[in-house]
């Protein structure tokens, strides 16, 4: 049995402006692309059908941001993949532009009066991608659709909707909860392998520091408890926009095995690619091999990785510029006001001396500080003539791509770049410092399971 899940298509139209300041801004301050989705779509589109794969997963996050001309865009390009697989969709908080703020761009001007899709229109819209074919269905009280499906006569699929809890967070009302734990039940009953796909997160990636604010679903210990009590042990998740896996273990002793999918429009691209048999689930991350934007055809990976590192560059040149410039970069990221203030009062002067020299150079300038005791002099020796800003591509592109190069505890390396994470902390040790060291810790020895290629055990055996 093989299943093919993607995460965060978020497609944009090109109707939506492409060109001029106001767009240059907003694409510059995003991972992800904009404008060239919808080839990109269709790039991976062609490769998953033509593949072995048996279903496509869709894991929420369909369009930019629930513009109707998005919407209706994209759902073409998901009939012309149902007529080669079937395609199970989940959508989520920005199929239905919950933050109020559709947006369209036209020389330095952002205008939004753009027609967006209502949450209650979305099950109806989608009902060929999934809900048609239910074998039972539960409606939130947003009028959106958590549904089951069968994948051959073995596999349930689980779709959950997690977009409101009821109380300000994404996740699950407790009816909600109830019903997905009997129908979890009946599967295991009917002799099923269940597997979950939702939007939100049910436990925290990287780093618990990571999980805070909206990127897991709220009370996720007591519903990842709840779902591993009732029999379900995979589930695949979107919204970070990050690659990683990882598992969280109930009181009662039972696993549940998270798999956190990256956006398809922003590196790595990910496919995700899963194989289950008797013993094993393996898990593989493949990417679109080409996409032709505007007549020029480019290296998905290639592309999508250099629109990433602009937006360090962005960052880390807004840090140097000044306190507003960043703070703008950061708010526009997701993160609150009051914790960039603070971060740029770590970043400002770490930035401003270190990010534009070589190890070497960077080292002499903070010997000045009476820093120099933080590095290993044969480190220094070792990496004099690498760039201190490599270090943050390479770091902030493994967070991306689920560390596919690592390094260990103990090398060279891993002890150089945490030398560098202990000057935040020399600066200000609060638990914004201690949390960015463990992040980058994380990041640097990558998680237990590669979500690049890894055998999980298959627990329903
Ligand atoms: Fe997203
Ligand atoms: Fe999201």
């Amino acid at each position: 049995m093989k299943i093919t899940f993607i995460a965060d298509l978020h497609h944009y139209s090109e109707a939506l402006g492409t060109s001029g300041r106001a767009y240059e801004l907003r694409s510059g301050s995003d991972q992800k692309c904009l404008a060239e989705t919808g080839a990109i779509i269709d790039s991976a589109f062609t490769k998953i059908g033509d593949s072995d794969t048996e279903s496509v997963v869709i894991l929420g996050d369909i369009t930019n941001n629930g513009e109707i001309v998005s919407h209706e865009e994209i759902r073409e390009k998901l009939y012309n993949l149902k007529k080669k697989k079937p395609v199970y969709v989940i959508t989520a908080t920005h199929d239905w532009c919950c933050d109020k703020n559709p947006r369209r761009f036209e020389g330095t001007s952002t205008f939004h009066d753009v027609p967006v899709m209502k949450a209650e229109n979305l099950r109806d819209f989608y009902k060929d991608f999934g809900p048609s074919e239910a074998v039972s269905e539960f409606f939130t009280h947003l009028g959106t659709s958590t549904y089951t499906v069968d994948i051959g006569d073995k596999v349930r699929l689980f779709c959950f909707n997690d977009d409101q809890n009821g109380k300000g967070k994404s996740g699950y009302k407790e009816d909600h909860l109830q019903w997905i734990e009997k129908e979890i039940k009946k599967a295991r009953k009917d002799g099923k392998i269940v597997l979950g796909a939702s939007h939100h997160l049910v436990m925290s990636h990287i780093h618990p520091m990571l999980a805070r604010g909206g990127t897991c679903i709220g009370d996720k210990e007591k519903v990842a408890s709840r779902f591993a009590d009732a029999g379900l042990h995979y589930t695949f998740a979107g919204h970070s926009h990050i690659q990683h896996i990882n598992s969280f273990t109930s009181e009662k002793g039972n696993t549940i095995y998270e798999v956190n999918v990256g956006s398809l429009v922003g590196y790595p691209s990910p496919i995700i690619n899963v194989e289950i048999t008797d013993d094993k689930i393996h898990i593989e991350t493949q990417h679109p091999d080409e996409f032709t934007y505007k007549g020029i055809s480019y290296d998905t990976l290639s592309y999508t990785r250099k629109h990433s590192l602009m937006l360090v560059d962005n960052l880390f040149s807004a840090a140097q510029k000044g306190k507003d410039e960043f703070c703008d970069r950061l708010t526009a990221l997701g993160i609150p006001q009051d914790k960039a203030s603070i971060l740029y009062i770590i970043a400002h002067p770490m930035l401003k001396y270190v990010s534009n020299c070589t190890v070497g150079e960077g080292y002499k300038k903070l010997k000045l500080f009476g820093m120099g005791r933080l590095f290993e002099k044969s480190l220094i020796e070792e990496f004099k003539h690498k760039n201190v800003m490599d270090f943050a591509y390479e770091i902030f592109l493994s967070a991306l791509d689920g560390s596919t190069v690592r390094h260990p505890k103990g090398s060279s390396y891993y002890r150089i770049v945490m030398s560098f994470m202990a000057i935040p902390l020399k600066i200000k040790d609060i638990d914004l410092t201690r949390g960015l060291y463990g992040v980058v810790e994380s990041i640097l020895t990558g998680s237990k399971w590669d979500i690049n290629n890894c055998d999980l055990p298959n627990l329903y055996n």
